[in-house]
């Protein structure tokens, strides 16, 4: 498939002649104006989950010094009125090398959560990774936009038999790989989260997974005994609903019987396994033939052993800065990967993208896809899922705009003797 900069020509166009008439778009392009719509219209501990990293969040600045460090050299007098952004990932071909990362409790951001998303993703022909920390259930989120290209995101549980069933159902909804999220044997040191005491999971958001799971509701059948909600005040009442109203079936069962308060403390208890290492990976290729993606990967001794213990692709990410502060910048460690691996096996990459012409930096020191993150969820609080369309097609626009203006016609020609480090 050719794609051509007509497309972001076009969205040039259709923005521009709608100023004519006095119209502007449904959100900003600019970013910084979007994050400030969704800071004013969210509650600040809803807005500090999304936009808050580890520490002092030093790591998400200089994931955006990583890309500030270098520079794009555009060459001249190449034609480029057709430019193809193609690229292929385990034999399938996609229309742009852009993805969708995984995010957790969408719901916070807006009530349409992953529909929406994934409804824009799917409008705008983007693959989208569905989180294991979703607000809805993978099984509702591929039923919305079922020609969109999905893969699953994996927390490895303490329980094989709950990651097998994940496995299954992604399977089932017809992803096409699992991305093992390798970063988060605990979550990060948020000091946001810590002074707003607030975590989105003890509220029954973010667990549709589990709680549309088989496997994960019999273990919580297991549980004997009633847990208690501790002394009930005003803001434990509120959570002990949430957790309800967040759980399949009629809220006054879900109170009565403790459900929602039992799966939270289930998931709470089983959702991470600290202990996982490289011999457990066996487990994972013995129950599928899906692709296996390991994330979270900085470091180029741990991106040599996941591709000699033959994994399908590495993704190198430091979760948007949200569980190390001081790790090394992702684009950083992008370089001295994919120096090492030397084309021999994908490398997906997110943290610190923002536009498209970060996504071309990205891509020339050896990123085959790229992830938008923050962004689109900035984009969903602040215009739901049109604004979650529109901010995806200003990336889109403005990767190929970038492209054409280097002279890069294809993607195998955006490559690293097109950026200076500065
Ligand atoms: C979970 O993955 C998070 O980053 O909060």
């Amino acid at each position: 498939m050719k794609s051509t900069p007509n497309r972001a020509v076009d969205r040039q166009k259709q923005i521009y002649l709608a100023g004519l008439q006095g119209k502007r778009t449904h959100i900003p392009i600019d970013l910084k104006q979007i994050i400030e719509i969704c800071r004013n219209r969210l509650p600040r501990d809803a807005f500090d989950y999304i936009d808050g990293g580890a520490g002092r969040e030093d790591t998400i600045k200089e994931n955006r010094r990583a890309f500030d460090r270098w520079r794009i050299t555009p060459r001249m007098l190449v034609d480029v009125s057709e430019v193809n952004t193609e690229v292929s990932l385990f034999g399938a071909s996609y229309a742009s090398p852009f993805f969708l990362c995984p995010i957790g409790v969408l719901e916070l951001a807006h009530p349409q959560a992953d529909l929406a998303v994934a409804q824009a993703a799917e409008d705008v022909d983007l693959p989208l990774m569905i989180s294991n920390q979703s607000s809805m259930d993978m099984e509702s989120i591929t039923a919305t936009a079922p020609t969109c290209a999905t893969f699953f995101q994996l927390y490895w549980s303490k329980s094989d038999d709950l990651v097998r069933s994940l496995v299954q159902r992604a399977e089932k909804v017809g992803c096409r790989g699992i991305v093992v999220t390798l970063d988060t044997t605990f979550l990060g040191w948020r000091v946001r989260d810590l002074d707003n005491a607030s975590l989105p999971f003890l509220v029954g958001k973010g667990i549709a997974q589990y709680t549309s799971d088989p496997v994960f509701r019999d273990l919580v059948l297991e549980e004997s005994g009633m847990p208690s909600a501790g002394r009930l005040n005003w803001h434990a009442i509120k959570a002990f609903f949430s957790m309800a109203q967040r759980h399949p079936g009629s809220t006054f069962q879900n109170l009565r019987s403790r459900v929602g308060l039992k799966s939270v403390q289930k998931f709470i208890n089983i959702y991470i396994r600290p202990s996982l290492t490289w011999d457990d990976l066996g487990f994972l290729r013995s129950i599928t033939k899906l692709p296996i993606i390991l994330k979270g990967i900085l470091h180029t001794s741990d991106a040599k052993r996941a591709h000699d213990e033959g994994v399908d692709a590495i993704y190198v990410s430091n979760h948007g800065g949200r569980q190390i502060d001081g790790a090394i910048g992702a684009l950083d460690a992008l370089t001295s990967i994919s120096k090492e691996l030397n084309g021999n096996v994908p490398i997906l990459f997110d943290s610190g993208v923002r536009g498209g012409s970060d996504a071309y930096k990205a891509l020339a020191l050896g990123a085959t896809m790229v992830g938008i993150g923050r962004p689109y969820v900035y984009a969903l609080a602040a215009g739901g899922e049109l604004g979650v369309h529109e901010q995806l097609e200003n990336m889109l626009a403005e990767f190929e705009l970038t492209m054409a203006l280097c002279g890069s016609t294809s993607l195998s020609e955006v490559d690293i003797d097109h950026l200076y480090r500065g």
